[in-house]
């Protein structure tokens, strides 16, 4: 990426893009799971109270630093603090987006499968009972996960190739809307089976005797997951921002597009489980027996079926695309490589690394780490520790070190007068250094 920077062509186009980020496998597969494992309603009320004091602030700080610092994710740092050790971060933040990118790759390869099977016919007639012991056996299955993970990140690397303006802008503005009319159709179903209104009840009342330290860990890891927080992905984006760009608005926008169809993708899950009686013990799965249990349930299910997995997998494509440029961009700029070699290169060592992540399922299922099978733990340490860690280091970076001064004048350029300047500043500064601090100590004693 050398010469003149690209920037965005338009308004429009960065919120997609980086609406793209967001909306991923985090929201329609991520977000079900974790509020089943953790308790219903009380998770999704500290989600929310999270989303609102770390994850908005966060979009607006990770945006404002791209923006001053114009450079990949290690040398925004070095730009911004120079002759300091700072940009140690970010090459943090380059592990982690490598950890995630390898285990997200996984799960895309099953919603890859997915599709392919929906336009075969094979999960058409089963039943919730069924369609488990089908999942069971594909994603344990040795070569086809393989598989669907091979073709999954072919395709990312195809797209960053191919450079993200054009293709992905324009990937977004159809895939985002088409995302939302499939998941409202889907609501409606779901809202109208029988039994469905006790799950919809279990969604939204906060049983706050279930909030404890782990359910903040994971809502905390939840949100940095959703809102492409702390790997500088985010960031990133904003390093092609203009100075005219109003970064509180298009946080606010982002923020809520993304918790919108966490949202509904929730209330499409849940009152589902309660309506078949699933399970809701089934783990990282359950999303992919819901799904096809409500598609049998509507006339066209293979159309339904196909139409929404193959836009699942282009939903997490975009976000897939977003964790490569991460790293595209810094081996590009650093390293002087051609953005053809190091888009192939990763892409590889994103294969190999992913491998035992889409093995654990079936033959090594036996490995397992804290209580989680490899797939599950990739997951838990990337999302409750490593990214909550880069994030204190961002927003101790932004608060004290940069200063939060200056980064409201490099906001104020685009949002004269931003209102909430001195609350957010406060929030970097203080509130947020020490609640993810105490979540994440307690959290690790716990
Ligand atoms: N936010 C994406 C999702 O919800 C995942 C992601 C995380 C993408 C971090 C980029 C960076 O699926």
């Amino acid at each position: 990426m050398s010469g003149k920077r690209e920037q965005w062509n338009s308004r429009i186009g960065f919120i997609l893009a980086t609406v793209g980020s967001a909306v991923g496998l985090g929201n329609v597969w991520r977000f079900p799971t974790v509020v089943v494992q953790s308790g219903g309603g009380a998770f999704v009320a500290l989600f929310l109270l999270i989303v609102v004091v770390v994850g908005v602030p966060l979009i607006i700080a990770e945006l404002t630093l791209g923006r001053a610092g114009k450079q990949n994710i290690v040398s925004t740092f070095s730009r911004l603090a120079p002759n300091t050790r700072w940009w140690l971060v970010g090459l943090f933040s380059l592990v982690t987006v490598f950890i995630i990118i390898s285990f997200y790759s996984v799960i895309a390869g099953w919603a890859v499968i997915y599709f392919v099977g929906s336009v075969m016919g094979i999960f058409t007639g089963l039943d919730a009972a069924g369609l488990t012991q089908l999942n069971q056996q594909l994603i344990s299955n040795p070569v086809i996960p393989v598989l669907g993970q091979a073709v999954f990140i072919f395709f990312t690397v195809l797209i960053v190739l191919l450079g993200v303006t054009g293709g992905i802008e324009r990937i977004s503005k159809i895939i985002m809307p088409g995302i939302v009319v499939i998941l409202l159709i889907l609501l409606g179903r779901t809202l109208s089976l029988e039994g469905a209104v006790e799950g919809v009840i279990w969604f939204f009342r906060p049983e706050l005797g279930l909030i404890n330290v782990n359910t903040a860990l994971d809502a905390v890891g939840q949100v940095f997951f959703s809102f492409s927080l702390g790997m500088g992905a985010i960031l990133t984006y904003g390093s092609y921002l203009t100075d005219e760009e109003n970064i509180p608005q298009s946080a606010f926008l982002i923020g809520v597009a993304d918790v919108g169809i966490a949202i509904l993708m929730g209330l499409i899950v849940i009152p589902a489980l309660f309506a078949f009686n699933i399970e809701p013990g089934v783990g990282p799965a359950i999303v992919f027996v819901t799904l096809p249990a409500i598609f049998n349930t509507l006339p066209w299910p293979i159309f339904w079926s196909s139409l929404f997995f193959l836009m699942l997998s282009f939903a997490a494509i975009t976000s897939a695309v977003s964790l490569l440029e991460v790293a595209a961009a810094y081996i590009v700029d650093q390293r002087g490589w051609t953005r053809k070699a190091a888009a192939i290169t990763m892409g590889v060592l994103i294969f190999v690394f992913g491998l035992p992540a889409v093995l654990s399922q079936g033959v090594l299922s036996n490995v397992v780490f804290l209580g989680r099978d490899i797939l599950d733990f990739m997951d838990f340490v990337s999302s409750s520790f490593f990214l909550p860690i880069s994030g204190l280091l961002i927003v101790i970076f932004l608060g004290w070190v940069w200063s939060t001064d200056i980064a409201l004048l490099e906001i104020e350029k685009g949002s004269p007068g931003f209102y909430w300047g001195r609350a957010w500043s406060f929030l970097i500064r203080f509130v947020m250094p020490i609640a993810i601090f105490y979540i994440f100590i307690t959290g690790i004693r716990g």
